[in-house]
């Protein structure tokens, strides 16, 4: 039997054992996914403890190691290196390679309801990991121009900075100056903050919703979020939350284990149907 498991604080909440189990059987996998508790400051003493064990293939981490995961992996792909974070580690043999698969599982949702981001203006609200985290895939996919909102302008800044040094001129800070432009039209909105977890609102025009954009919010829970409600007020459509998101960087991390990518629809179907 193979294993993998995902690192977290907490960890009770998540979903990640069921998606797994869910991929397994569709390729028949014997795989054994758990939910691995680590203290705060106790990431990497976790991490050895797991891959010490026999037939470890691998694992996700979530909050809040995302960061430590960076540092005690053996190597980074790309996107774990732009995006300042590793959500998923592949373990060949005694190298462990460090991936984030966050920003791709952002991507392939959005495809999955129907919106191609190639030539797209998107506005991002908030600079914390969880934004840089998908920047990386967003401008892979063809995005035109980058926008990015954050409650502390200097975060904002310093990540536009960092994202236009993969690529000249595509980010810029939205700020308050911005909001007359703002008609123009962003055709894509993504919510990056957590805010909507705890029923706020970031502090942000209400012009950002004039061009009817397609509205993303990061959160999944309670859904339709404030952030999709409010979008929706505005005359906005199609207003997704993050749960397919939450399915697809799943799918990549699996793929990257097992070489197959698990069909992500029925998936989340079920994850809808057993709240
Ligand atoms: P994560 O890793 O989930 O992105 P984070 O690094 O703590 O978490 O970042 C959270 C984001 O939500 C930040 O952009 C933060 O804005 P600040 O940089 O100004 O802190 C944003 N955020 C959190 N609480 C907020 C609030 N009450 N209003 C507006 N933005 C908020």
């Amino acid at each position: 039997q193979t294993m993998a498991c995902v690192f977290g604080n907490p960890i009770e909440q998540s979903k990640s054992p069921i998606i797994h189990a869910l991929f397994a059987e569709q390729f028949d996998i014997d795989l054994q996914y758990v939910k691995r508790f680590a203290e705060a400051d106790a990431f990497a003493f976790s991490a050895d403890e797991f891959f010490s064990l026999p037939n470890t293939i691998g694992a996700n981490v979530t909050m809040p190691f995302k960061h430590d995961a960076l540092k005690w992996v053996s190597s980074l792909s790309s996107q774990a290196k732009r995006a300042g974070a590793v959500n998923t580690i592949i373990r060949k043999g005694s190298i462990f390679e460090g991936d984030n698969t966050d920003g791709v599982g952002l991507v392939n949702d959005l495809k999955d309801h129907g919106v191609d981001l190639q030539g797209l203006n998107i506005l991002v609200v908030g600079a914390g990991g969880a934004a840089k985290g998908v920047l990386p895939a967003l401008i892979d996919a063809g995005t035109n121009q980058l926008s990015v909102y954050n409650r502390s302008a200097d975060k904002a800044i310093a990540l536009v900075n960092e994202t236009n040094h993969y690529k000249d001129n595509i980010a810029t800070v939205y700020d308050d100056a911005a909001y007359d432009e703002a008609k123009e039209g962003f055709d894509l909105i993504i919510n990056a903050t957590s805010l909507s977890l705890y029923g706020k609102l970031p502090q942000i025009s209400d012009l950002v919703f004039s061009n009817k954009p397609v509205v993303y919010d990061m959160v999944y829970q309670p859904s339709p979020t404030v952030f999709m409600q409010k979008a929706n007020s505005f005359g906005c459509t199609n207003n997704i939350d993050g749960l397919g998101m939450l399915v697809n960087q799943a799918a990549q991390s699996f793929y990257l284990w097992f070489g197959h990518y698990p069909e992500v629809g029925k998936v989340h179907q079920y994850l809808l149907a057993n709240k």
